[in-house]
C-alpha cells in the first residue's frame, strides 16, 4: 500500500466534485478521516450482499460496478472513473451492499468509515446536496439504461453505451470524446446485453461508417453530439 501525505490526500479531495465548493480547512479536516488503499486491476473491491462499513472515493483508476444474473453472467450496471465515490448505498440504508465493484485498472481510493461519513453528512449540508445530485443522475443514467435494454437493435444499445462509458470515463477535446483504456469488449457487451461478437463486429461497423476511430488502447467518438444525435 502506497501511504500518500497529507498534503496529496487534500489535493486529490479538492479535485473531487463531491466535495466542491468546501473550504480547505474543512476539506483537511475530511483528509484527516481517510486513508488511502491501492487495488490492483482485476481486483474485487466490494462483494455484493457483504455487510457495508466504508465509503469510497476514487482518486485514481477506474471500476466496474457489476452484478450476477441468475444463470451467472454478469451485468455492468456503471463505470466509475477518477473523483467518483462509491459504496454510499449500504451505509445510507443499512442493507448489504448493492453490487460487486471491480477494479478495471490498477485504483487508488480514500476511504472512510460510516459513522465518520454520515457525521459528515450532518456537518455539511453542501456534500448532502451534492451526493443528492450524483444519485440523481446516476438514477437517471440507470432509466436510460433499462429503456435501452429494451432495444432490439443491438447497434444502437451499443452506441449508448459508448455514450455512456464517454460520459463516464471520458475526456471531451473539440467536440470528440476519448475514452482512455477502452474496458474489454465482454464489458462492453455485458453493459448493452449483447455478446463480445457483435460488439466486435459493431465497433468495426461504426468505425467503417466515421463515427469512431482506435487510438491504441482508447476509443475516440469523432463528433460526440452527433454521434449522440443520431443513436438516442
Ligand atoms: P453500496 O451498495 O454500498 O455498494 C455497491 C456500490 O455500487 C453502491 O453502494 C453504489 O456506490 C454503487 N452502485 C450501485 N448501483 C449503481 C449504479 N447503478 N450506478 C453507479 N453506481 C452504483
Amino acid at each position: 500500500m502506497i501511504l500518500f501525505s497529507a498534503m496529496s490526500k487534500i489535493e486529490l479531495l479538492q479535485s473531487v466534485p463531491l466535495f466542491g465548493d468546501l473550504s480547505e480547512s474543512s476539506i483537511s479536516k475530511i483528509a484527516d478521516q481517510m486513508i488511502l488503499r491501492s487495488y490492483s486491476k482485476g481486483q474485487m473491491i466490494l462483494m455484493e450482499e457483504s455487510s457495508g462499513e466504508t465509503f469510497f472515493v476514487l482518486g485514481k483508476g477506474a471500476v466496474k460496478v457489476t452484478r450476477m444474473s441468475d444463470d451467472g453472467r454478469e451485468v455492468i450496471l456503471a463505470m466509475l472513473g477518477e473523483g467518483d465515490f462509491f459504496g454510499e448505498m449500504s451505509l445510507l440504508d443499512g442493507e448489504g451492499r448493492s453490487a460487486n465493484i471491480v477494479a478495471i485498472e490498477d485504483s487508488e481510493s480514500l476511504t472512510i468509515k460510516r459513522s465518520e461519513f454520515l457525521a459528515i453528512l450532518e456537518n455539511y449540508p453542501k456534500i448532502a446536496i451534492n451526493l443528492l445530485e450524483e444519485l440523481t443522475s446516476r438514477l437517471r443514467r440507470s432509466d436510460q439504461q433499462i429503456e435501452s435494454l429494451s432495444l432490439s437493435d443491438a447497434e444502437q444499445r451499443i452506441s449508448i453505451t459508448l455514450i455512456r462509458l464517454a460520459e463516464e470515463l471520458g475526456t471531451i477535446k473539440s467536440g470528440a470524446v476519448t475514452i482512455r483504456n477502452l474496458p474489454y469488449q465482454q464489458d462492453i457487451a455485458n453493459m448493452a446485453g449483447t455478446s463480445r461478437e457483435t460488439v466486435s463486429r459493431t465497433l468495426k461497423l461504426l468505425m467503417e461508417k466515421g463515427f469512431l476511430k482506435r487510438d491504441g488502447k482508447a476509443l475516440i467518438i469523432k463528433d460526440f453530439a452527433l454521434f449522440r444525435r443520431q443513436f438516442t
